[in-house]
Formats: structure tokens, C-alpha cells, sequence
């Protein structure tokens, strides 16, 4: 938590995963025309709304993501992810998430059980406080509502 003007903020790490870089380009018919770069700016609009901070970063691979989790025991109090492919493949992402205990958000653009039967599985699901799936860049948004909420009902 960070203080700002003597009141402790809460604040919340987005992590995308492999391949969201090229959101807007990549199968917009799928994953809409949203850039990563427009997502980002929506959420932190959003966090001045909730009065929370938001840091968002993005990597194509796996070990980037595990460390950034890693390191968020000391700055954040929240996870906000889509985790793209990873969400079906990694055991290591779901073992760093449940490592570091801290309360995650899956989000998804798409609904990933309307898609090919290898999405509709998710090693990310089991660790997390709940999982967005469908709304396209709305579900990070709702993610992170729901991440807030459930952060500061725990605190209350
Ligand atoms: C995705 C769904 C995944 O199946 C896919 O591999 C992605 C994006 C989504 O946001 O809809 O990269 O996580």
C-alpha cells in the first residue's frame, strides 16, 4: 500500500500475457480493435475512479510473468491477469500465483468457453478469487472492480 495525503492506497498489478502486445492488430474479429496501449489507459482511468493505483505490464514470456508475481509481494495487494495462452499451458504460473497468496483476478477478452476445447480449461481458475471471461477490454475493467471490492471488504 502507498500513502498518499496520509491515507493508504491500494494498489493492484495487471499482468498480460504472450501475444496482447498486438491487440488491435491480432484477430480483431476475435479479440476486438482495443490496443493494449488504449486497455491500459482505460484501467487507469478506472483506478482514479476506485481511488486505487494500477500498474500494468506486459510480456510474451513465461519466466517475466513468474517474477513479476514474485516481486509483487512487496508492491501490490491485488492481481488482475490474462495470462493468453498460459492460462491453458503453465502449471509454474498457477504455482506462482498460489506461492505468493495474494487475492487474483483472471480476465479474458473473449469467452474462452465458447472458443476451441483447449481454452476451456484454465490452470489459472483454481488459484484465483474469481475469473472475467468474454466482455473483450470491459473484462479487465470489471476485474478490477470486483479485485477493489473484494480487497476492501476483506480489509473492513
Ligand atoms: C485470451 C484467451 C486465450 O485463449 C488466448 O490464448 C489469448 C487471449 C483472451 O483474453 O481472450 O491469448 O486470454
Amino acid at each position: 500500500m502507498s500513502r498518499a495525503a496520509g491515507v493508504l492506497t491500494l494498489s493492484i498489478l495487471v499482468l498480460h500475457g504472450p501475444n496482447l502486445n498486438l491487440l488491435g492488430l491480432r484477430e480483431p474479429q476475435i479479440y476486438g480493435k482495443t490496443t493494449l496501449a488504449e486497455i491500459d489507459l482505460l484501467l487507469q482511468a478506472e483506478a482514479k475512479v476506485l481511488e486505487v493505483g494500477v500498474v500494468s505490464r506486459q510480456s510474451n514470456h513465461e519466466g517475466v510473468l513468474i517474477d513479476a508475481i514474485h516481486h509483487a509481494i512487496q508492491q501490490h495487494q491485488g492481481i488482475v491477469i490474462n495470462a493468453g495462452a498460459y492460462t491453458h499451458t503453465s502449471v509454474a504460473l498457477r504455482d506462482a500465483i498460489a506461492a505468493v497468496g495474494m487475492p487474483t483476478v483472471e480476465v479474458h477478452l473473449s469467452n474462452i468457453y465458447c472458443r476451441e476445447a483447449f481454452r476451456h480449461h484454465s490452470y489459472i481458475a483454481g488459484v484465483a478469487i474469481g475469473q472475467i471471461s468474454g466482455f473483450g477490454a470491459e473484462s479487465y475493467r470489471l476485474g478490477l472492480q470486483a479485485l477493489v471490492q473484494y480487497l476492501r471488504r476483506k480489509e473492513a
